[in-house]
């Protein structure tokens, strides 16, 4: 018992030596005789089995104090002494493994639009963006949509200056297509669209469009159908259902509205599709004769279809997302699903 006070005490005094003003060499060597293979300490931990067994867990306790005491010494003494020689004392330990950075990924709205135009580059259809700012003619007037129609008011569009607005649909780039290039013609356009409205969990003020043109000689909204049939199975799966019903915009004529059987409720209605077992997905028509003529193309030799879809929609029907401000919101733990 006697020896081993002897010991313990002989530890701390060596402590207390680091504690003080040491050279780096001998902090090394004391660090080394303590804490070491076969060290003081080592001892000190072998000994306490041969103590009076009430002394035992006091004495251990103090013992594990005192290594701990050591440590601390030791390390921040070292530390001291190495920052004042300007080297790096970061704990850092180099045989840890490394940390992989996260890899980036598209957004779900983009992996979603890419998706939607390769549906469409199979087809044969030619990829071609625009512009966000957007004049009244191409915006609107080309359109049809003249300055009594309700989506020419201002609570509807966001305007910059007069006549410069952000573009409230895709279809802008019918006309500016068409400025440019002569039948045949096959484009979708994607592109962002801005509109007035609330942000829900089923609109937002800025959200996405895919617009699509087809202008040739002899196309038949026969042709319409065939490629919005394919666009369904090629991005929704093959045993959807379609449904086309008469709808009304002022750059078609006829004019209809798609729409798919849902997914969630198999048709048998549910809240995606507001009980009624189908969910519009974009709207579509036969490109009026009078927008044509505005681009200079002569209505009596050449016809055409155009759609424009939404992308968040089909994304929340495809991907069983509940709210589209997910979308904008960028909240980690959401995109990284995807
Ligand atoms: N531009 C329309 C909208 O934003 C959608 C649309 C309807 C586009 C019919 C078309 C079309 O090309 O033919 O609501």
């Amino acid at each position: 018992m006697q020896e081993y006070m002897r010991k313990l005490e002989d530890v701390e005094s060596r402590i207390g030596a680091i504690e003080q003003d040491r050279a780096r060499d001998e902090i090394e060597t004391i660090g080394k005789e303590l804490l070491g293979k076969g060290g003081a300490f080592q001892d000190l931990m072998k000994g306490l089995k041969d103590l009076p067994a009430e002394q035992r867990r006091e004495v251990g306790r103090r013992v594990n104090e005192l290594r701990s005491r050591a440590e601390t010494a030791i390390r921040s003494r070292l530390g001291e002494l190495r920052a004042a020689l300007g080297e790096d004392v970061s704990d850092l330990d180099y045989t840890l493994p490394g940390v992989r950075p996260a890899p980036g990924k598209l957004h779900l709205l983009t992996q979603t639009t890419n998706r939607i135009l390769g549906v469409f580059r199979d087809m044969g259809f030619h990829v071609q963006e625009g512009p966000d700012i957007e004049d009244e003619w191409h915006n609107f007037e080309a359109l049809r949509l003249h300055a009594d129609h309700p989506a020419r008011d201002t609570q509807d569009s966001f305007y910059l200056a007069e006549d410069r607005l952000l573009k409230t649909h895709t279809s802008p780039m019918q006309i500016r297509y068409m400025e440019n290039h002569r039948p045949p013609i096959q484009m979708v356009a994607p592109g962002y669209c801005f509109r007035r409205d609330p942000f829900t969990s089923r609109h937002s003020p800025a959200f996405f469009q895919i617009e699509a043109l087809m202008v040739d000689k002899g196309i038949t909204f026969a042709h319409l159908k065939g490629v919005l049939i394919e666009f369904v199975r090629g991005f929704f799966g093959r045993e959807r259902k379609v449904r086309f019903r008469p709808d009304f915009f002022p750059f078609v004529e006829p004019g209809c509205e798609l729409a798919i059987d849902c997914s969630l409720c198999g048709g048998e209605g549910c809240r995606l599709c507001s009980q009624s077992g189908w969910i519009e997905i974009l709207g579509a028509g036969m490109v009026h004769p009078g927008v044509l003529e505005n681009c200079d193309i002569d209505p009596k030799i050449y016809t055409g279809f155009a759609f424009g879809m939404g992308v968040e929609r089909p994304a929340l029907i495809r991907y069983g997302i509940d709210d589209i401000r997910h979308f904008y919101e960028n909240d980690f733990r959401f995109l990284e699903q995807f």
